[in-house]
């Protein structure tokens, strides 16, 4: 048995379905199972938990072999002792695996190799912890994009929070790919790998490509770091994950995210998928009044 936590959010969705394709008998987590869309026909067991709820974690691991986990950083920015308090629940409940979604550190300073600072307690506790591990650290997501969706349905510009930073923007579906890969094989196991798409994209480079494919005109507006922290602390974060999201948006505009792997390629034994190729097959989320998803 499999346990995908994240099971309703965009990389868990997809290693849902992909794991459902291979036949593997799943778990899939969430704190409200209305909002699980499964694959038709799928066998799925469902468990409600929340990883700030140690018992509910107990039984969501419970007879489970392998754990996908996902911690997401929302507004208070408890990626850690999410990512603890699971570690903790699996050693308990005798989980021989887990994999743990991370995130590239960048190149900057002391960051080479290492996750980004979010993800480093996690990565750390889950490798001293016993437990067979793999660590996937992705750079930016492709679906990011979609956050513009309202801008551009409406005509208006798109916010530019890394000016001409690029980064190695990768498609999400291949995060997910790879994650089964961890999960179903020993190849990857004690391992971390970095994850990025084919070509380095700035937000203009993105735009670009997400305008050719609509045959439109997009334009980008400036949105300076000061103005980026105001707006994530009037929108309810906590100051310290405003300041850290801030510090990566920095980090990008510095160049320091400039970031190309093969990893994707060797380990799903084709191309990393392009931006391009995301926004095709995305293009009702940018276009007034089609439906999406
Ligand atoms: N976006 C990027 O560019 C990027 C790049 C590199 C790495 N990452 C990493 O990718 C992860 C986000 O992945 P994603 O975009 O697929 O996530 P997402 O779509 O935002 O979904 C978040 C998931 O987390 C679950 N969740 C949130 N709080 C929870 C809690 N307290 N207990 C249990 N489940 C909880 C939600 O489930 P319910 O609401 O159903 O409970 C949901 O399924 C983060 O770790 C991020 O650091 C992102």
């Amino acid at each position: 048995m499999i346990l995908v936590t994240g099971a309703t959010g965009t990389v868990g969705g997809e290693v849902l379905r992909l794991l459902v394709d291979r036949g593997a008998p799943i778990r899939a987590m969430t704190r409200e199972p209305a909002r699980l869309r499964l694959p038709a026909d799928a066998l799925i067991d469902v468990v409600q938990a929340d990883f700030d709820r140690a018992d509910s974690l107990h039984r969501a691991v419970a007879g489970v072999d392998s754990v996908f986990l996902l911690t997401a950083p929302g507004a208070a920015g408890s990626v850690a002792e999410h990512d603890l308090a699971m570690i903790r629940a699996a050693r308990a409940g005798g989980v021989r695996k887990v994999v743990k979604l991370s995130a590239i550190g960048g190149k900057a300073d002391d960051a080479a190799d290492l996750p980004s600072l979010r993800h480093r307690a996690g990565e750390q506790a889950l490798a001293a912890s016993g437990l067979t591990w793999s660590a996937l650290r992705p750079s930016s997501f492709a679906s990011n994009t979609l956050s513009w969706s309202d801008a551009i349905r409406a005509g208006n510009p798109v916010p530019n929070l890394t000016g001409t930073g690029a980064q190695g923007v990768v498609d999400p579906r291949d995060v997910a790919a790879v994650a089964v890969e961890a999960l179903l094989t020993d190849e990857h196991d004690d391992a971390a790998h970095t994850l990025t798409g084919p070509e380095l994209l700035s937000v203009p480079d993105q735009v670009a490509q997400l305008a050719a494919e609509l045959g439109r005109t997009i334009t980008t507006v400036e949105v300076p770091p000061h103005a980026v922290r105001q707006q994530l602390v009037s929108a309810g974060f906590e100051p310290s994950v405003a300041d850290s999201a801030v510090d990566g948006y920095q980090l990008v505009r510095d160049g320091g995210n400039a970031v190309l792997t093969d990893d994707v390629e060797r380990i799903l034994g084709h191309p990393a998928r392009a931006f391009r190729a995301w926004a095709h097959d995305h293009r009702a989320a940018f276009v007034a009044g089609e439906e999406y998803p």
